[in-house]
């Protein structure tokens, strides 16, 4: 097979700075043992997140100079509206900072005290503002999603029983909309395949209940319908996309990842009456219509950035680096979750560390230890992350104790992913060294990301 390589060569360049074994080790304890609180000077290949960390192309760069800066009806914001709508097909656009501002604005307008929101699986933040709404969120994805090791083409599918068994218990009324994450980050960027969302939409509509996507990742989840679903082979990633956005009402959307820029977001929709009371509502959280928390130079590159994320070359490569550093792991024996997912590399921490008990946290453990060892970051997505019971304040104990290596997009060269490689085995010959950790901090929210831990 022929070798292939970059679509991109690289333009300009930014120097990393490599620690010694003692100065990771004091830079990993002053970050209470959180991959998130060590800083980025101390990081050598940083796979904390794919969210904001893409390198923009030369034409976004040139870009920013053409920002209009106006308060109000922005020429840039006008471009980012064309371009939502021409790629995405949605009728109405509201700008935001960045996904957790569309979500709020979305679980503010959609959400009564006491709904349900079915959702494949969940994300921490989209949860958050469910709940915080008063929503309870109930997952309705496959079961299949919940095992790392099963191979399984669409692993972020909705379960159609579950689904259906929830509108028999709560009531159609009891649930505005079904939130339906395309890839589902937390299964490990896992996708739906588009033979669900035609169901699940059909469901929806019979039963007047919204379809509102997460859409981050969905360029990513379109590739992998192009690969693994029959009659898409030969579409464009572009048709494709648009089909699956066909299935769907409005889209909350983090531009931070498949949108390609370093912040920015969307709320979307197809619906007046809402796309009305979210303009209300934008004002007195993020900003005008016409920049929703943005500069102007941000929208400028978010618009370009959708247009060059749906390029069949690019996300080809995207993915394809992914599955390169999934693969060389699977091949050394390593327990990752499979199949190799779009954004991400996920290690099976309870596999990879059987002796530490999910209580003493293995992930974070883990991705301490990764850290120690070749200053790669990576980041807990277990049960830290899963936080606490909203109504019994115990820990929730997720199936998946994992730890994520997330790829920014058009960062690393396939050199970066031999040293993560590499790393990561070294580490699975000396596991039995590694300890579990306990938590000595604890946020009351989202603790994961300030929460502080020591050894055992
Ligand atoms: N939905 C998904 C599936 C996400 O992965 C994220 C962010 C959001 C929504 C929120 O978007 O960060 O722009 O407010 N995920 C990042 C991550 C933080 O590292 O996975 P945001």
């Amino acid at each position: 097979k022929k070798r292939t390589a970059e679509p991109f060569k690289i333009k300009a360049v930014e120097t990393l700075k490599m620690l010694n074994d003692e100065e990771r080790k004091q830079a990993l304890e002053k970050a209470g043992f959180n991959t998130f609180l060590i800083d980025s000077e101390d990081v050598y290949i940083d796979l904390l997140t794919d969210s904001g960390t893409t390198a923009m192309s030369d034409k976004q760069w040139g870009a920013l100079m053409v920002g209009d800066e106006a308060y109000a009806g922005s020429k840039s914001w006008y471009k980012l509206e064309k371009a939502v709508k021409d790629i995405y097909g949605y009728k109405y656009v509201i700008p935001t900072h960045q996904g957790r501002g569309a979500e709020n604005l979305l679980s503010q307008l959609m959400i009564n005290e006491g709904d349900y929101v079915p959702g494949n699986m969940y994300f921490t933040t989209t949860r958050a503002h469910q709940e915080l709404n008063g929503a309870t969120f109930v997952d309705v994805i496959i079961d299949e999603a919940h095992d790392s090791l099963l191979d399984h083409p669409f692993k972020g599918n909705v379960d159609l029983i579950k689904f259906q068994k929830l509108i028999d218990d709560v009531g159609a009324e009891k649930i505005p909309y079904l939130c339906l994450a395309v890839t589902v980050n937390l299964a490990g960027g896992q996708p739906v395949s588009m033979k669900n969302m035609r169901e699940v939409y059909e469901i929806c509509q019979q039963n007047k209940i919204s379809v509102m996507l997460d859409a981050t990742r969905c360029v990513e989840n379109a590739y992998f319908i192009k690969e693994r679903e029959d009659a898409y082979a030969d579409k464009s990633v572009k048709d494709i996309l648009k089909e699956m956005l066909s299935y769907s009402d409005g889209c909350t959307m983090s531009g931070k990842k498949d949108c390609l820029v370093n912040i920015g977001g969307f709320l979307a929709m197809n619906e007046e009456e809402l796309y009305t009371r979210a303009r209300e509502m934008v004002v007195l959280y993020e900003g005008m219509p016409s920049y929703g928390g943005l500069s102007g130079r941000d929208m400028e590159a978010m618009a370009l950035g959708i247009y060059e994320s749906i390029d069949d070359n690019y996300i080809s490569h995207r993915i394809g680096q992914v599955r390169y550093l999934g693969q060389q792991l699977i091949d050394a024996g390593i327990p990752v979750v499979k199949p190799i997912g779009g954004h991400a590399v996920f290690l099976d921490a309870k596999k990879f560390l059987p002796h530490i008990k999910q209580e003493e946290l293995p992930a974070q453990a883990l991705a301490a230890a990764l850290y120690l060892d070749s200053g790669v970051r990576a980041m807990e997505r277990g049960i830290v992350s899963a936080g606490r019971n909203k109504v019994t304040g115990e820990n929730n104990v997720p199936k998946l104790e994992l730890v994520r290596l997330t790829i920014p997009r058009r960062v690393y060269t396939n050199n970066h992913m031999d040293v993560v490689c590499d790393s990561i085995i070294s580490l699975y010959e000396k596991r039995e060294q590694i300890v579990g950790l306990k938590m000595v901090y604890e946020p009351p929210t989202l603790r994961f990301f300030n929460a502080r831990f020591t050894p055992l």
